[in-house]
């Protein structure tokens, strides 16, 4: 997979890309990232990147030829059909793992990072194929938000985890058909009287099974109710569920 990054400050990427997981996507030549700097391809002696809002305000804007410049020169020469240009903005759709599950799937993406007060009109309109947020919070600019998704695409590249690591059984993984992850637990049996539960120690792993499946639910009952509205749960979940939830209150 490629992934050519436009932004502002490409130094922010060297080291997170240089560790774990990326780092080893890319030594084993699954993952190749390119990032680009927005004021390389401006034509003025002080390349100038931003300027003043036309009908005034505050603040400044990120002006559109660099970018669209930048883009189509990334562009030349290869097949653009389909190919998602994500534009990270608070404004955009709510970053999701069904959005990042597809996006793992395309063979090159193009990601742009805003910064500033806001980016011309015409890159959302005329460049963007996609506008993705990656929380209901305002960052400095997008090169943040990337990381996030370069981070989130990189763990469901085929190859990349190995089958211990596997991503399977993830929160928000389809293995766990949108639940949360269920509690885990490692060596020792007992740390400061706080004891594993039981079950998980019996060797019996349908019954381990089960416990997770309902542990699973049991959570994202309690964290993320409004997850479980999409899920379904056979009848004898749902009544231990609720029978659960009429205990706690
Ligand atoms: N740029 C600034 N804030 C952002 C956010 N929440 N998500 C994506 N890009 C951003």
């Amino acid at each position: 997979m490629r992934i050519d990054i436009l932004c502002l400050f490409p130094d922010m990427f060297t080291s997170p890309f240089e560790q774990s997981i990326i780092k080893r996507a890319k030594e084993s030549n699954l993952l190749n990232i390119v990032t680009h700097n927005i004021r390389d391809y401006t034509h003025d002696s002080h390349h100038t990147v931003d300027d003043y809002p036309y009908g005034g305000g505050p603040g400044m804007i990120l002006k559109p030829e660099p970018i669209f410049e930048l883009a189509e020169t990334i562009q030349h020469g290869v097949d653009t059909d389909n190919m998602p240009i994500v534009l990270l903005t608070p404004q955009g759709k709510l970053l999701t793992q069904k959005i990042i599950r597809d996006l793992a799937l395309q063979p090159h993406l193009i990601l742009i990072c805003g910064h500033y007060e806001g980016i011309d009109e015409r890159v959302h309109e005329h460049l963007a194929t996609d506008e993705i947020s990656i929380g209901d919070y305002v960052l400095s600019g997008g090169e943040l938000a990337a990381m996030v998704m370069v981070d989130a695409i990189t763990r469901l590249i085929p190859g990349v985890l190995g089958s211990e690591e596997s991503a399977k059984d993830d929160s928000h993984s389809n293995g766990l058909n949108g639940l949360l992850e269920y509690p885990q637990y490692t060596r020792p049996a007992t740390y400061r009287s706080w004891s594993v539960p039981p079950i998980l120690l019996s060797g019996n792993h349908e019954k381990i099974a089960q416990w997770r499946k309902r542990q699973s639910i049991l959570r994202t009952a309690t964290r993320r109710p409004e997850m479980l509205q999409q899920v379904i749960l056979s009848c004898e979940e749902k009544s231990w569920i609720s029978e659960r939830s009429l205990n706690q209150n």
